[in-house]
């Protein structure tokens, strides 16, 4: 089983990026193959809706992007990790979910799958935000469904942290590494059918 960690926080050290690799150090702990992305890192582009993918299900902009839609692809299990930045996720996680317009363009204009045969592929997202709100996941929730679905991911857990907001401030609250420690490897352990739509955790 292939475990891809994105970690897509512009900033160091990040909340997001710290509760990312506890989790994939519980998912490690199962024993799988893991492999941890800073988006930060790549030189990717955002979309510029030229509508080539329209006919040719690929994007035409060459950068970082080809390489790393490949590990998304051969990935089994997906972390995705993200700040909370007005309400959504970074401009970094927004401008790859972007670039899936390819993979869009591939199953609903030129009607193909991704898999044949279907695979179970499933993703986890974390996101941190600074400020309290009951809704304030809800566009987190909705983009990542979005690209899931492109992704043929099942979307099966978030985790939620809300009021975390310093640099790194989350080293300060050891129970929650040890939960998305747990989650980590629950995640890439559990052969339970996938739920309908995401278990939401909330660890604030
Ligand atoms: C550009 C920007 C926008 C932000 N918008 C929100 C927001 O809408 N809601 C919120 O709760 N926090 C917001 N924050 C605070 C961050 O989500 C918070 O600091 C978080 O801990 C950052 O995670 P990171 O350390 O992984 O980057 C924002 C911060 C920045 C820099």
């Amino acid at each position: 089983m292939k475990i891809l960690g994105i970690s897509t926080s512009p900033r160091f050290p990040s909340n997001s990026d710290i509760l990312l690799r506890q989790a994939l150090a519980g998912a490690e702990s199962a024993g799988p193959e893991t492999d941890y992305i800073r988006l930060n890192d790549y030189n990717i582009s955002p979309c510029i809706a030229c509508s080539t993918c329209s006919a040719t299900g690929q994007c035409r902009i060459q950068d970082d992007y080809q390489e790393l839609l490949q590990k998304i692809l051969d990935a089994d299990r997906l972390i995705f990790a993200t700040p909370l930045f007005f309400m959504s996720v970074s401009a970094q996680a927004k401008i790859l979910i972007d670039r899936g317009q390819c993979l869009w363009a591939y199953k609903h204009i030129l009607k193909k799958q991704l898999f044949v045969p279907k695979r179970d592929r499933r993703a986890m997202v974390i996101a941190v935000g600074g400020n309290k709100s009951k809704k304030q996941f809800d566009c987190v929730r909705l983009t990542m469904n979005s690209y899931f679905d492109v992704l043929e991911m099942n979307y099966v857990v978030n985790v939620f942290v809300s009021q975390i907001d310093g640099p790194g401030e989350i080293q300060k609250h050891p129970e929650m590494l040890e939960e998305a420690y747990r989650l980590g490897r629950d995640f890439v352990t559990t052969d339970a059918p996938c739920p309908d739509k995401p278990i939401d955790v909330t660890l604030v």
